[in-house]
């Protein structure tokens, strides 16, 4: 064994969501909208947003904080870090720089990954080389987004869907078959036209002109995202277990992107699991973009068991969609806080879980 190829396991996980909670209640007088039609049609019932006092590193560091005092590690064992956001403190320096700074990790290279909402599982199979590889022994793969800061709160097509949040997760070596064993990952870049940011890059860089055209917000055409994202998170899912020859009833977990309840729904049909296999958020956080997926696994982190079979499956802006096979590694402790705000990590901290 010690010659072959390690694979990568994920080890401790963390999540972070800002205190302020936006209910469906408080954008019926935002927007012309209802809490029904939100509910109904995307599963969404409240989201949590930076409010104006973080952006996408700080919410991460505070992933990082907590996932390291979670296993007692020390910051400056960390070798490289992965953040997946598409709303980066700055266009440059990378987001990753100022998580390293801000959670102490002093010793570790670090750098950004763009790909939307299938940003964590791309991050992913990008870490997976580095202990693959055996280049590094502790990666932290992160999600982060901070979508408030490119909504546009007048449009009711896209209001209603986001969320801010980030999420980390370690990897690890492993040499007994936990870990990611297989990801089937796609992009095709003429679906960028139903879903981009218009304006503040080279492309268009900003000027008067752009912010008046509020050409700073997400643009999306949501029905045909919608027709794109259903068909491909489920055929990405759906392939990648019949390569492997899996069938539903080897899957334990499928964790989803949290885009909608619909699409959702779709791609645990298609591979044919249970509703109670799902790892469902979206209620409390809508989408957080590339933060969704590492939030479900820091969400369940106790009902997760060694040896756990776990489809994760995203579609998103580029488009880009893919689907990963993982075999837990670890029996999530029972007192596992789950995702953290301010308010639950005071509670945590005065239960000596989390200092
Ligand atoms: O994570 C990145 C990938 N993104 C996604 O996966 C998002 C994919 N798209 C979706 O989830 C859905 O398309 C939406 C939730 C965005 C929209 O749901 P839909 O069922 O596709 O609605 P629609 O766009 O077809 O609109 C249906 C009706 C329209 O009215 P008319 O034209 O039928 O009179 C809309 O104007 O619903 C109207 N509508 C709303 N009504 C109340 C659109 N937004 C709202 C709203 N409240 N917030």
């Amino acid at each position: 064994m010690g010659l072959s190829k390690p694979s990568a396991v994920i080890t401790a996980v963390g999540g972070y969501v800002p205190e302020y909670v936006l209910t469906n209640t408080e954008l019926e007088r935002m927007v012309e909208t209802t809490s029904d039609w939100i509910e109904e049609r995307t599963g969404i019932l409240e989201r949590h947003l930076v409010h104006g006092t973080m952006a996408s590193s700080d919410m991460a560091a505070e992933a990082v904080k907590q996932l390291l005092a979670k296993r007692d590690l020390d910051p400056m064992e960390i070798d490289l870090v992965i953040v997946a956001t598409v709303t980066p403190d700055y266009l440059f320096p990378a987001t990753s720089n100022l998580v390293c700074d801000k959670a102490g990790l002093k010793r570790a290279w670090a750098f950004d990954l763009g790909a939307a909402c299938s940003g964590f599982l791309f991050a992913l199979a990008t870490g997976a080389q580095f202990i693959e590889s055996r280049r590094a022994k502790k990666v932290l793969v992160i999600g982060a987004d901070t979508m408030s800061s490119i909504v546009n709160y007048e449009d009711r097509n896209t209001c209603i869907l986001f969320g801010d949040g980030a999420a980390a997760v370690l990897l690890e070596p492993d040499e007994e078959g936990y870990g990611l064993i297989d990801y089937n990952h796609h992009v095709d870049g003429s679906g960028y036209q139903f879903l981009h940011q218009k304006a503040g890059g080279s492309k268009r860089p900003a000027t008067v002109e752009t912010v008046a055209n509020r050409e700073h917000y997400i643009f999306q055409e949501g029905k045909a995202v919608f027709k794109f994202a259903v068909k491909g998170m489920a055929d990405a899912a759906a392939e990648l277990l019949e390569r492997n020859g899996l069938k539903g009833d080897d899957i334990e977990w499928l964790v989803p992107h949290q885009a909608n309840k619909r699409i959702i729904d779709a791609t645990r049909d298609r591979i044919g699991l249970r509703p109670d296999q799902v790892m469902l958020n979206i209620q409390r956080f809508g989408n957080t973009t590339a933060a969704t997926i590492p939030l479900c696994l820091a969400d369940f982190e106790s009902k997760l068991r060694k040896g756990d079979n776990l489809v994760l499956a995203a579609f998103g802006g580029g488009f880009t969609w893919g689907a990963a096979w993982m075999r837990w590694g670890y029996d999530g402790p029972a007192n596992a806080p789950g995702v953290v705000n301010d308010r639950v990590l005071a509670k945590v901290s005065a239960n000596g879980l989390v200092h």
